[in-house]
């Protein structure tokens, strides 16, 4: 009778032991999830209690208008950089399962420059292009990007800062199968904002070389040609800065040279800063700056003095 007891009280002691770990385990979740939106709820506190302690009316002036730029995200970036990144972290939560995927990243890109992202599968290439973006927020750290800071901003004024400054190639080149080459393109320019400056779309098919095929529809050109006009589509917003996520993954090597020279040209002819994720080593050679990620990290940055063309590198 006295051991069943004991049984039970064991069982019982078993079950609280584990609720309180599930609470701790969600807390700790919640806590890691919502890890900018608690820092910036804090920055907000500790500077608003700095402007009413201000008894000066200029100074309080300042604080106020300076407390409206840092939480709009406005920051200016360093001198002749586009990219200004310090202290990036970034978890990934699934429930109460938090995963710590980008570890304390600084990063300086100078604009107009060609990048390219190197590193083994799941180290974080995608992740940190993504945060760049403004695809996904950062979970603390400064990321500034063309004079944004992106972790102060919310979903809509990012969605509003990539409207304005970004553009993207993938590696599935994602045309509009009903609409021509020149349509396709064209999709791309309407996503322009209003005040930034038009590219001719003669420009852009003689940039790429599809002069001759801007009638025709996706389905009647080959790979390289599909990822040319969704290179053009991209072009057509005039970007600040230009992504590419293996743009040339889907592509064998005459083309898969070709759209790499046509996103060099674009670098050069408008200078667009270009970030390009690849696992192709050999584009290190046609690259300014190289970053190698490793487990989440920047392992290694290499400044190129000479560059090649596409066509006078290695592909496999
Ligand atoms: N939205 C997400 N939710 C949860 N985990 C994610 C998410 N996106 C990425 N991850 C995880 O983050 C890690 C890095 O992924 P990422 O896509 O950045 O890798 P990558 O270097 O681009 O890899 P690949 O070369 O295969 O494209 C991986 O472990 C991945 O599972
Ligand atoms: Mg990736």
């Amino acid at each position: 009778m006295k051991e069943e007891k004991k049984k039970k009280e064991n069982k019982e002691n078993n079950l609280k032991l584990i609720k309180i770990e599930n609470k701790e385990k969600k807390r700790k979740s919640k806590i890691t999830q919502n890890i900018g939106k608690e820092k910036i709820k804090e920055e907000k506190n500790s500077f608003k209690k700095k402007i009413n302690s201000e008894s000066n009316i200029e100074k309080k002036k300042k604080l106020k208008n300076e407390f409206k730029r840092k939480f709009k995200g406005i920051e200016s970036n360093s001198k002749g950089n586009i990219v200004d990144i310090k202290g990036l972290n970034k978890y990934f939560c699934n429930g109460s399962n938090c995963e710590h995927i980008l570890h304390n990243i600084d990063l300086k890109i100078p604009r107009g420059k060609v990048v390219v992202i190197l590193g083994a599968s799941g180290s974080g290439k995608s992740t940190l292009l993504n945060i760049i973006s403004g695809l996904t927020p950062p979970s603390s750290g400064d990321v500034i990007v063309n004079n944004n800071n992106l972790f102060y901003m919310n979903d809509s004024s990012r969605t509003k800062f990539r409207k304005l400054n970004i553009s993207f190639v993938f590696q599935s080149y994602n045309l509009i199968p009903s609409l021509t080459v020149i349509e396709n393109i064209k999709v791309g320019e309407n996503l322009r904002s209003k005040n930034v400056e038009e590219i001719k779309m003669v420009d852009i098919l003689k940039t790429l070389d599809l002069t001759v095929q801007s009638k025709k529809y996706p389905f009647q050109l080959s790979g390289g040609q599909n990822q040319r006009v969704s290179i053009g589509r991209a072009l057509a917003k005039n970007p600040n800065i230009l992504f590419a996520d293996e743009p040339t993954g889907a592509l064998d090597e005459k083309k898969g040279k070709e759209a790499l020279q046509m996103l060099l040209d674009i670098n050069k002819k408008f200078n667009t800063t270009l970030i390009m994720v690849t696992h192709n080593p050999n584009f290190q050679k046609v690259s300014d700056i190289v970053l190698h990620i490793k487990d989440g990290t920047i392992s290694n940055i290499i400044n190129n003095k000479t560059k090649k063309t596409a066509k006078d590198i290695e592909w496999s």
